[in-house]
């Protein structure tokens, strides 16, 4: 029998997840792996849960600081939505993060939006000025400018919808699942910059180095996501 080495069996390995739906949603990947989270975060003021397992644990992080957590090393593991990905990578400048699988969780998508009465069309064919809204200017940069729009952005960090009904700004690029925000805000979807789901993202030295105890990790929650795709295909 090959046993792990005594580094490999003394390992300790953390997961990054927010609170919230990222959470929530995924709990049933990681049971498939046999990690159960002890503790309930609506209820506990803890930051570091424990789990069913001895050498896992789980730290709540803001769903934008996950992949800081993970590229430096705070945490091995991490789960988080592509739309933050975007985000990061454009600020960092690249491949910091080893990104294996696609959980297909927290699904949306990334679009502009404007008031019912705003001329969208016309706006972006005149090549006038339009003043954007949002919490994602990198993604929000590069979709206009291969549009050939000239945008002056505002970042935001939430209640983008508010933007356009104060006349702060002509435009909102925001996440859109329903679209009852969008609705009941009187705003209506002009324009899709790109399909969102959260992502499993990895340390790539935690990679190389707990390699032993990482991988049945990863292969578990692969498998975990693979029934699910063939039921939504
Ligand atoms: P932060 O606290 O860092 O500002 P946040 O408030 O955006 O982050 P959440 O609202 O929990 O955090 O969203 C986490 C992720 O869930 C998003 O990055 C996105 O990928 C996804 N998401 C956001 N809104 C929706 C939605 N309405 N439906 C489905 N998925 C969504
Ligand atoms: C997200 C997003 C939109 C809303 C879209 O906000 O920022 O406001 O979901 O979802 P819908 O199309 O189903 O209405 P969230 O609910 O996460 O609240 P937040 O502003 O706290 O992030």
């Amino acid at each position: 029998m090959c046993l792990p080495s005594q580094t490999e069996s003394n390992t300790l390995i953390t997961l990054a997840l927010s609170k919230g739906r990222i959470f929530d949603e995924t709990l049933p990947l990681i049971e498939a792996a046999g990690i159960r989270v002890l503790e309930d975060p609506n209820t506990s003021r803890k930051l570091i849960l424990p789990t069913s397992r001895d050498d896992v644990q789980v730290v709540l992080v803001r769903a934008s600081d996950v992949p800081t957590y993970v590229a430096q090393g705070g945490a091995d593991l991490g789960v988080v939505g592509l739309d933050t990905l975007i985000e990061h990578q454009a600020e960092t400048g690249g491949n910091d993060l080893y990104q294996p699988i696609d959980l297909r969780i927290a699904q949306c998508r990334l679009s502009v939006a404007v008031r019912a009465d705003f001329d969208y069309d016309s706006a972006v064919q005149k090549g006038s000025r339009l003043r954007v809204a949002t919490k994602y200017v990198h993604a929000a940069r590069e979709f206009f400018a291969k549009k050939g729009v000239h945008v002056d952005l505002i970042k935001l960090y939430g209640s983008m919808e508010l933007a356009p009904l104060t006349g702060l700004a002509d435009a909102i690029v925001d996440l859109v699942s329903t679209g009852n925000t969008l609705k009941a805000n009187h705003l209506v979807e002009v324009d899709h910059i790109v399909d969102i789901s959260a992502r499993l993202v990895v340390n790539p030295a935690s990679l190389k180095l707990k390699r032993t105890a990482l991988q049945p990790i990863l292969s578990a929650i692969d498998q975990a996501v693979a029934p699910r795709l063939y039921t939504l295909s």
